[in-house]
């Protein structure tokens, strides 16, 4: 295996802090180009002092000052840069061989789309880029030979478990060509999976950041809770492997050990299971179509001997059904619902709004927004800043009504 130049947008992240653990574990075939942060400078400063990149990048100006001052009488070499010129600039430089986009919301979209346009290998976990641009970005990657390969745990196992053997990075495939039937996502649940929906409205971000199993950013969280994060995923699963929404289903799985599944038209179902650890998929497509240690423990099937599966309760969890009506309105509509996420997420975090308010906040978002075709970066970017204004006035008046009671 032949040194891999590796720059990692959102660095500072859970998947950009477990992407390191993964290189570090095997250092004699990948080396660090580039690393990004938005805020937090002073973990990227202990990951330039660690891993000694060309570049390191914070999307805050301010935390760019403060990283550069930090680093004044340390002897690196690092160029420091800034903005989303900054993250675009090392994004698409030739020098890196593969671009992991781990940046949590819409903000990953430009600086991801900036390496697909240079045809690099693309590692995609920041999920919120294919659902704000699915069809505009998977033309990108095929018209710019990009190769892109899915590090979220769902999409990694259906990966896994498709006859992959026949991928290639610039031709869209009909899998049901190869018998492919369905793509089953697991879904754990979630930490208010056994709780009851009139508890909803009383939950504060640090229980709905509390996962049962797997440790992720505050935003993932929260959508976990929710099970928006599925919703997101079923759409980015339509995207990514062509398939429409009767052709993906959702079964909760609490115990994350089956990451998901492919039903083929003979009766045989492909599965990929593992401990419940985003180092499998991110070794997994750092390293494709060969095979590396992650730091992961074997599976113990002895020790994880009970697997439950159910249906999901739309009852006590409406962002699914909400999500797969925005596929199937198709156009603006997923990049409408991400945004209107983002914003109803963050008020939450900020405890300005309730739980149980959050899928009310994109409900109404979706319900009055106008739906165009989304085929060009302008209309994509417009729906996206027209649906954060939207549902920031919404989530307002939730926050009044709510202090009013
Ligand atoms: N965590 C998981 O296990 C997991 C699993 C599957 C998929 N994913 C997906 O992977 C992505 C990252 O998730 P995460 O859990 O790693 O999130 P996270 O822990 O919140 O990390 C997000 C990263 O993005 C950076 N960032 C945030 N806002 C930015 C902005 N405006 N401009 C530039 N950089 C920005 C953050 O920098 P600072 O640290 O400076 O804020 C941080 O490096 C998400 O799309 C998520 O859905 C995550």
């Amino acid at each position: 295996m032949n040194t891999q130049f590796i720059t990692i947008l959102g660095s500072t992240g859970s998947i950009g802090v477990n992407t390191l653990d993964v290189i570090k574990k095997n250092s004699d075939h990948y080396k660090v180009f580039a690393l990004t942060a938005n805020t937090q400078w002073q973990r990227l400063q202990h990951q330039i002092l660690e891993f000694k990149p060309h570049f390191a990048v914070c999307f805050d100006e301010k935390s760019c000052h403060l990283l550069r001052q930090s680093l004044i009488n340390e002897s690196v070499s690092t160029k420091i840069l800034s903005g989303l010129d900054g993250l675009k600039k090392v994004a698409s430089d030739d020098r890196a061989d593969t671009v992991v986009a781990a940046i949590v919301g819409a903000a990953g979209l430009l600086p991801t789309l900036a390496a697909v346009q240079t045809g690099k290998k693309i590692l995609l976990a920041n999920k919120e880029t294919l659902v704000m641009a699915g069809e505009y970005f998977m033309e990108q990657v095929r018209l710019h030979q990009a190769l892109l390969l899915p590090v979220d745990s769902e999409h990694n196992a259906l990966f896994q478990s498709l006859p992959n053997h026949h991928y290639s990075k610039n031709v869209e495939i009909n899998w049901s060509d190869f018998g492919v039937t369905k793509l089953v996502l697991t879904a754990s649940g979630g930490p208010f999976l056994e709780e009851k929906l009139e508890n909803f409205a009383s939950k504060t971000p640090q229980q709905a950041c509390l996962h049962p199993n797997w440790k992720m950013g505050r935003k993932i969280s929260v959508d976990s809770a929710t099970l928006m994060n599925k919703g997101l995923e079923v759409i980015e699963a339509s995207y990514l492997y062509n398939m429409g929404p009767d052709q993906i289903d959702v079964v909760i799985h609490p115990q994350s050990i089956i990451h998901s599944m492919v039903n083929y038209k003979d009766g045989s179902v492909l599965a990929e299971l593992g401990n419940p650890d985003m180092r499998t998929p991110i070794a997994h497509v750092l390293s494709w179509p060969q095979r590396i240690h992650s730091g992961v423990d074997m599976l113990d099937l002895i020790k994880n001997n009970h697997l439950d599966f159910r249906d999901v309760d739309h009852l006590k969890f409406p962002c699914l059904k909400i999500a797969y009506s925005a596929l199937r309105q198709g156009g603006t509509a997923p990049a409408i619902i991400n945004a209107a996420n983002e914003v109803a997420v963050d008020a939450f975090l900020k405890e300005k709004i309730a739980f149980n308010e959050i899928p009310n906040i994109i409900h109404e978002t979706l319900n009055q927004s106008d739906i165009v075709n989304a085929n060009t970066l302008d209309i994509i970017l417009r729906a996206d800043n027209d649906a954060r204004q939207l549902a920031s006035k919404i989530a307002d008046t939730k926050q009044s009504l709510s202090r009013e009671n």
